[in-house]
This record gives C-alpha cells, structure tokens and sequence, in this order.
C-alpha cells in the first residue's frame, strides 16, 4: 500500500516501527490498544506514542519523556494548558455557563468577537465562530458564493483548507479527495509560488511572480463566474510569496470582483511575528482563523469579514451548534490576552530571525539543507540529495525526524522532505538552541 507523504510522514512504515519498539512496554500496548479501537487512516492511527501531558512548548509521554514539540497541530501559539487559558476556563464552568442555546448569546463569545475585531487589519469587523477550521473555510467559501452569486473557486495545488467537502475540494492534494467520487464542482487550482522549486529555473522574484499570475490569468479569462481565491498567505510547508505577489492577486480580485480568502488557521494570532500573516501583504476580504483560537484546550475556529458582507440576514452561513459556545471562547480569549501580554508575536519574529540565522549556518555546513524558508516561528528546511538537481532527499529527512525525536525534539514532515519547525510562540532561547543543536547533531551522524 503506498501512503502519500505530502501532509506528513508515514504512519505505517519501516522506520517507525522500528521506532515504535524502542518504546517501553507500557507505552507498546497502549499504542496496541489504540490501534485495536480506533479506525485506522493515514497520518494518525497508528500512532507514534502515548502522551500523558502536554505542557507550554513541551509534550510529555507515558514514561516521562519530554519533547519540544515544533507541531502541536497548531493549537499552541500560547503555549500547551496555559494556566491562563485554563483559569479562564474553570471559571466559566464555575460560572454556570458552559453553553448557550442558538438565539441567545454570552458575555465571552461577545467579548471574543471584539477583541478579534481590535485586533484585526482596518476593515475586518464582522465575525463568525464554529468548532473546527474546516467548518470555517466551508463558512467563508459559503459566504463568497452567497455573496456574490457565483459558485467557482480558485486555490492552490499542494495546499490543505480542512477536511470537509468543500474545504477538500479547494486544498490541493490528493490524498484527501481521491477515492470519493466528483468532489464541489468548480474548484480550480494553480500552482502556489515557489522560488526555490520554480520549474522555469527563474532567479528574480517578479519574473517568477509574473509566470504564477498568469495561471490565474488564464483561469479568470475563461471564467467569469469565479467567487473566490482562497490561500494561505504563506504555504505551510513553508513558502514566503513576495508582497508582489499577494498585491496583484488582490488586484485581479478588485478588477473581477472576486473575494480574497486568507487561510490563517496555521499563521494567525502572533505566528509569522504579526497578529496576522495578511499584515506582511494585503488585507483580505475573509480571514479565516481556527486551531490556536481555541487556546490549545478546545476546538474553535471562524472567519472575519468586512461590513459589506453582512447582507445575508434570509440565509444561514454557518449554522454550528457551538457558533457561540463560551468556553472555546473564554478560551480564545483568554489565549488572545496571554499573547498580547507576553508580547509572543514580537518573541516569534526575534527568536524565528535567530534560528533562520543559526540554519543559514548550518546550510553551510551541510549541503543536504537546500533551503530555508519561512517567518517568525513558521520554518521549514528543504532537505535535497544534491544542491544542483534539488531532488528531494525524502528517505534521509524521515530519518532526521526520528533521530531528533530520540533527542527530544518533534516536528513532522511535509511534502516528504520539508521539516516543519513551528513550536509554541513561548519558547525561549535555550529552546531554540535546543532545536539547532538537536538538528546539527542529525546531520553530522546520518548519512545520506
Ligand atoms: C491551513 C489549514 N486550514 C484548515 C485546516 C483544517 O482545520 P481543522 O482540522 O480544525 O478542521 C487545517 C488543519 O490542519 C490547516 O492546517
């Protein structure tokens, strides 16, 4: 059976069985049991390990080990079980308010929806919440077709919105479509800029830009019904497009009267050194958060929008049981405030310069690193078998993973070759060093 690697490592391999038997005993038969009861699927069960707890930028499993963990699926801006968020929390619960019914409101969904509002580009003003991220991109497709009346999209090859109908239907990889039958009619995609990989051998970064417009070009020229272009700012894996870029995908938006959506639910609340990653480009019509927006403890996720978009009063856009829930939003809230106390957006853009510097270092010593790419605590290192040719060293990066992962240090795998370095916005210098020398400790021992 052959498991795609875009999304991430393989969890039915060689490699991590062989990991997996280094484990104790008690965590083996755990792993077992899990395996027993849950259905099985590519990138989750099986799993690696057993967690007992997960604390600020660190995951703990049931033997007691720690890992700096550089994934944390996203939820841990403010760190894992941040006292405040859980002090927050606790208090809701005490209050007697852990719920409210559809047609009523609460205190902290209100107070959550503002404070996003504050905190928002100039022109974001009108929110919408529901439980998870890929609820939320199927929210601000939805609200892009109602509002304008048309029913195409267009995003990104290789790109990941969630794993709903419609999300899946706009990401761009396989993996998560194939096997279904036809997905949501209308969903074009194009190429996410690349400079690095760019398949023309381009050097300068407009040339390259004008070569991956004019993949939109083509697609707008044909297609004047065209709701939506939905992106990341930034790629996951990741790749930095020039402002240039984001700017003239704007500008054919305005000239066709096509909503931009940014996909934040990775980037946003403090990741790439800004509340936003829009604030490196443009503001967009729809910014769609998740993930951290649940504090690290609760799924929550939403869009916000601009006021000219709060036109469809007859219809419903996202009609979630848990739109308005007060936990996940004493929680996001609560997350929101610990951020901007602690000033981690200005912690993730020092300490990503500081890394970004120690791995430009490293590159000169090991030519497996092709590239480093990346802003604040959003990095990933492109490992290839050779620096001319570029191939991808996929076998050798899997194996780094595993060996930092002995070392203490967890990230995953994009694309079969890219490690992905995104830790909690609270880590410190030692952490850092901690991610450097676990690194350069790999290189020096494994061979390609
Ligand atoms: C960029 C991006 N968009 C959307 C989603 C979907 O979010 P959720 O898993 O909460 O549905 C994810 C989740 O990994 C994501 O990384």
């Amino acid at each position: 059976m052959k498991v795609s690697k875009e999304q991430g490592d393989s969890n039915i391999s060689e490699i991590r069985d062989s990991y997996v038997r280094d484990l104790g005993e008690d965590i083996r038969y755990w792993i077992e049991e899990d395996a027993r009861y849950f259905l099985h699927q590519a990138l989750s069960t099986p799993v690696m390990n057993i967690l007992a707890k997960t604390q600020g930028a660190y995951i703990e499993d049931l033997q007691g080990k720690k890992y700096l963990d550089l994934h944390g699926n996203g939820v841990h801006n403010a760190g894992f079980s941040n006292p405040e968020v859980i002090r927050a929390v606790i208090k809701q619960l005490e209050d007697g308010l852990a719920f409210t019914p559809r047609r009523y409101s609460n205190l902290p969904a209100i107070k959550l929806a503002r404070k996003l509002v504050d905190i928002s580009p100039e022109g974001l003003n009108r929110v919408l919440f529901c439980p998870g991220g890929s609820e939320a991109i199927e929210m601000a497709v939805t609200l892009a077709k109602q509002f304008t009346g048309r029913w195409k999209t267009l995003s990104y090859w290789d790109s990941y919105h969630g794993n709903g109908f419609q999300s899946s239907s706009i990401g761009g990889e396989e993996h998560f479509s194939t096997g279904q039958g036809p997905m949501v009619p209308g969903a074009f995609h194009v190429e996410f800029p690349n400079y690095y990989r760019n398949p023309w051998g381009l050097e300068h970064v407009e040339d390259i830009d004008e070569q991956y417009l004019r993949q939109i070009d083509v697609i707008l020229k044909r297609n004047p019904d065209v709701a939506a272009i939905i992106g990341e700012p930034i790629s996951s894996t990741p790749v930095v497009p020039s402002i240039h870029y984001w700017q003239q995908v704007k500008v054919r938006c305005e000239k066709h009267g096509i909503f931009l959506i940014f996909d934040e639910i990775i980037e946003g609340l403090g990741r790439t050194g800004k509340w936003f990653a829009s604030e490196h480009y443009v503001t967009p019509d729809v910014l769609v958060l998740g993930k951290s927006l649940g504090g690290g403890l609760l799924p929550f996720a939403g869009i916000i929008t601009k006021e000219e978009y709060n036109t469809l009063q007859h219809r419903s856009i996202g009609h979630y049981t848990h739109e308005k829930n007060p936990l996940c939003s004493a929680a996001g809230l609560a997350a929101i405030e610990y951020i901007e106390a602690h000033s981690l957006a200005e912690n993730a853009n020092q300490l990503g310069q500081y890394l970004k510097g120690r791995l430009f270092e490293l590159k000169e010593q090991f030519p497996v690193i092709g590239n480093i790419a990346g802003k604040g605590l959003h990095l990933g290192i492109d490992l290839v078998k050779d620096p001319l040719t570029k191939e991808r060293a996929t076998d050798y990066a899997e194996r780094v993973m595993y060996y930092c992962l002995r070392q203490g240090v967890a990230f995953k795998v994009i694309e079969g070759n890219i490690l992905t370095l995104r830790p909690a916005l609270t880590i410190c210098k030692d952490d850092a060093d901690l991610i450097i020398e676990s690194l350069e400790n790999a290189f020096s021992t494994l061979t390609l």
